[in-house]
């Protein structure tokens, strides 16, 4: 009775999982900050996707960890990258899994910025333009092993036009691009870097991430991502931007993802291993919330759970 006047409800196509597979792992490694998340090898990420699979998961956003990194960010784009392997691993075994695959550098530079680094005057400069073009090569990279969805999180400035005319370029219009549309500079992101190990070596990424005071300018960088061909629209974080996801919603009607950040989820384990709070009740009430707010997607690190809690009737 009470599903029948219930103004929103959460299906199991919504639900996004993150993964994260190293390339410098033998054995799969637990995130210290991020009870239930691991490191996975190769043949790892194989049998928790499968697993995932199994339990309902039908996307997942694939995170890489090279064993070299550069100030070029080489493996970003090579085409035996350890994300290019595991996307091709993974459409062999769940053909009909969605693989959608972050597309940054961060996690190839070795300074850990998302983009390429001058050092000018004592200065650390993000060069934009060059960067779209590595950007680029890596998402066609993804997109020819296989991988479904490109996901561009760095907030370089005319990164979603120039993977789009790569796509184009190489044959691969169907290729879809969520862009991480309104991407703010968060603290919310800390345990991330420890499970992508992408924390920048100086500096913070406060020139190229969105400032938490601004709502408008999010509008304002939505709109440009739409003009340039994004398919899906990304908010991040979650839960503090709520507001955003709705304004995205409201305005755009394009199909809206939100993203319930590291940080969203260690601090309710921490909570719930103290019993502080009921992990079960307030995670599904939180993936309600995102609903409510106008969400279509949500990437959540829960989404196992999710779908185990919905299936035994949350
Ligand atoms: C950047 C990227 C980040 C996250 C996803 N992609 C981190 C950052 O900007 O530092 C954060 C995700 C999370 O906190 O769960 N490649």
């Amino acid at each position: 009775m009470r599903d029948l006047v219930r103004e929103n409800s959460l299906r199991e196509s919504d639900l996004i999982l993150p993964l994260f597979v190293s390339e410098k792992l033998t054995q799969p490694q637990p995130v210290a900050t991020m009870p239930g998340v691991w490191q996975q090898t190769l043949d790892g990420l194989r049998r928790e996707a499968e697993a995932a699979w199994k339990a309902g998961v039908r996307s997942v956003l694939l995170f890489g960890i090279p064993k070299e990194k550069d100030e070029q960010a080489s493996q970003a784009y090579a085409d035996d990258g350890i994300v290019q392997q595991a996307v091709r691993a993974l459409k062999k075994d769940l053909p009909d899994l969605v693989v959608v695959t972050d597309v940054c550098l961060c996690e190839y530079m070795s300074h850990g910025h998302c983009g390429i680094v001058r050092h000018e005057g004592g200065h650390a400069l993000i060069l934009n333009d060059e960067s779209v073009e590595l950007l680029a090569a890596a998402a066609l990279s993804h997109a020819r092993a296989g991988a479904d969805i490109v996901a561009p999180s760095d907030m370089m400035d005319g990164r979603v036009g120039a993977i789009r005319e790569a796509l184009d370029g190489a044959g691969c219009q169907g290729t879809v691009i969520m862009s991480y549309a309104a991407k703010f500079c968060s603290a919310f992101y800390g345990p991330f870097r420890d499970a992508a190990e992408s924390a920048p070596a100086f500096g913070d990424r406060r020139t190229y991430q969105m400032d938490s005071a601004n709502g408008a300018e999010a509008l304002r960088e939505v709109e440009l991502d739409v003009a340039e061909g994004a398919d899906i629209v990304l908010v991040k974080p979650g839960l503090p931007y709520l507001d955003i996801v709705w304004r995205v919603k409201e305005r755009f009607g394009l199909p809206t993802a939100v993203y319930n950040v590291s940080g969203e989820y260690s601090m309710v384990k921490a909570a719930a291993a103290n019993r502080w709070v009921d992990e079960r009740s307030v995670v599904m009430e939180t993936m309600l919330a995102f609903k409510r707010a106008g969400a279509d997607l949500v990437i959540t690190y829960w989404a196992r759970q999710v779908l185990g809690w919905m299936r035994d009737g949350a």
